[in-house]
């Protein structure tokens, strides 16, 4: 049974040799929602994400995104990648590309648009990420943050219905972040679906529908972020949050 919420993962379990980091992961999201992962490093976090584009593969458990079984045996993979972006806390651009080319090389060579109408669709994204003018800019060029965006960008070109993020600004400098964060905030103002893992617990607050607390691979909570942030019912979201309160 798919039911009807946009994205379903039904008791995810997942092993790497003999040691389960997944333990029976639920939770659901509905289209135009946000959900914020949470957790101690190790906790699983990367690995749920991963398990929604088939990036790592689930043991047991179902996985439905719009009324698919996308943990299915005979799915396409490829044609779940492109309806699933991802951004990476490390940006993964191709440092001999121009922005415009990383942004443009999936639209042209995945979807198979002509070379023109890639690069603009290429530009609308790197506009909408407020790049338009750092086109021909090559990643060396860019900093940290412009970087993250062009990643965006190029996630967005592929006008995915589903995006998923790890630590998106993990890797920039505290002076960066919040041009990232930002334009998130722009993705989520314009009804994108994100599921997102992060530490920046004021944007969480500001923008999720949930918020998913795991440890150990196990969801201890999730729900509205007034509720688990304010008033978490385990003692153990109240630690983590605790120990990460200051960092904020
Ligand atoms: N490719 C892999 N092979 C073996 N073990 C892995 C692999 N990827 C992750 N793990 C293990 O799975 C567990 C969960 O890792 P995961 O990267 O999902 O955690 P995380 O919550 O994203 O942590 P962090 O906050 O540090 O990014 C960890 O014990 C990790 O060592
Ligand atoms: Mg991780």
């Amino acid at each position: 049974m798919s039911n009807d919420r946009f994205l379903r993962a039904v008791d995810v379990s997942k092993w790497y040799g003999d040691e389960q980091v997944l333990h029976d992961v639920s939770f659901e999201m509905d289209r135009g929602d946000v959900s914020v992962l949470i957790g101690p490093s190790g906790s699983g976090k990367s690995t749920m994400l991963r398990c929604v584009n088939r990036l790592a593969e689930v043991q047991e458990g179902r996985i439905y995104l719009d009324g698919e079984e996308i943990t299915a045996p005979d799915v396409d993979v490829d044609d779940l990648r492109r309806e699933v972006g991802m951004v990476f806390q490390d940006f993964n651009l191709f440092a001999h590309l121009s922005a415009l080319e990383n942004v443009a090389l999936g639209p042209q060579r995945v979807l198979g648009l002509s070379k023109e109408a890639a690069r603009s669709r290429a530009r609308e994204q790197l506009d909408r990420v407020g790049l338009a003018d750092q086109t021909e800019s090559y990643p060396a060029e860019l900093s940290g943050g412009q970087k993250q965006r062009v990643g965006i960008a190029r996630a967005l070109a592929m006008e995915p219905k589903l995006m998923l993020f790890d630590e998106p600004t993990s890797a920039l400098d505290p002076e960066l972040i919040g041009e990232v964060l930002a334009v998130m905030h722009d993705l989520v103002e314009d009804g994108m679906t994100m599921l997102v893992v992060t530490h920046e617990m004021s944007f969480a607050r500001a923008v999720a529908d949930e918020i998913v607390f795991l440890d150990g691979g196990h969801v201890v909570e999730r729900g509205p972020p007034e509720q688990l942030f304010d008033r978490p019912e385990q003692e153990r979201t109240g630690r983590f949050l605790e120990r990460i309160a200051g960092h904020d």
